[in-house]
């Protein structure tokens, strides 16, 4: 009889416990917050074990300069605030959690951006997005054409790209809007 009170007990105490944490315990919420243990790990090891099993073998269209150039239009418009130009590191990714990677910027090892992964496994990232970052899919945003493009884009970017391309990947992002707001009336303004 007292093993099963102490049986019942136990199983109690977990969700009591960890009912307590989330509301009490100050879990990391903020971007600055100290990691959950193993966080990193449990992010990561799933992530990689889909990657492996789900990205294409290699891209179906070659890295042209006409792929390139659209993949650097599709770039500035969709990735470039988060992930930087060359030489123009994005102002807020490093205070994002996870911070988003510089894809113009070499790392540790000398290595651009994703340019040392497989081709496929950033399509997937593009495609799917990667849950609980500020990574989007892209999936209902730009076409399979488009994606790969983009893809291609930064497997490339250790590598010397064709001019027109290079002047896309280093102008900088221009948020001006015209006076009019571009279409119908200025924001602001009053109805008539
Ligand atoms: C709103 C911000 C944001 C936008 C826009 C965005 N990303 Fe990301 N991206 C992230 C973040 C944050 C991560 C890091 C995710 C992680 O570490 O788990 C990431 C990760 C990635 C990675 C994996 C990097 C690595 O080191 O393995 C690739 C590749 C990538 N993004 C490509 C793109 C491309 C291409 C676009 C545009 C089509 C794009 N991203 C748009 C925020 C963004």
């Amino acid at each position: 009889m007292r093993f099963l009170v102490g049986l019942i007990l136990g199983f109690l105490i977990i969700p009591v416990w960890v009912t307590i944490y989330f509301h009490m315990g100050h879990p990391p919420v903020a971007v600055a917050d100290l990691p959950f243990l193993l966080e990193r790990q449990i992010v990561k090891i799933p992530l990689h074990a889909r990657i492996d099993k789900e990205m294409p073998a290699s891209a179906p269209i070659e890295a042209s300069v006409t792929n390139l150039t659209a993949g650097a239009q599709i770039y500035r418009e969709q990735c470039a605030s988060c992930h930087g130009l060359y030489g123009r590191p994005s102002g807020f990714a490093g205070h994002m959690y996870p911070r988003a990677p510089q894809l113009w910027a070499p790392h540790g090892d000398g290595v651009v951006g994703v340019s040392d992964d497989p081709v496929g496994e950033t399509y997937w990232k593009v495609a799917n997005g990667i849950r609980l970052s500020g990574m989007p899919s892209f999936d209902k945003v730009l076409n399979q054409t488009q994606m790969w493009q983009v893809s291609l884009l930064v497997k490339n970017a250790g590598s010397p790209m064709p001019a027109d391309v290079t002047k896309l990947i280093q102008a900088p992002l221009d948020f001006s809007v015209p006076a009019n707001g571009g279409v119908g009336a200025a924001p602001g303004a009053s109805p008539q």
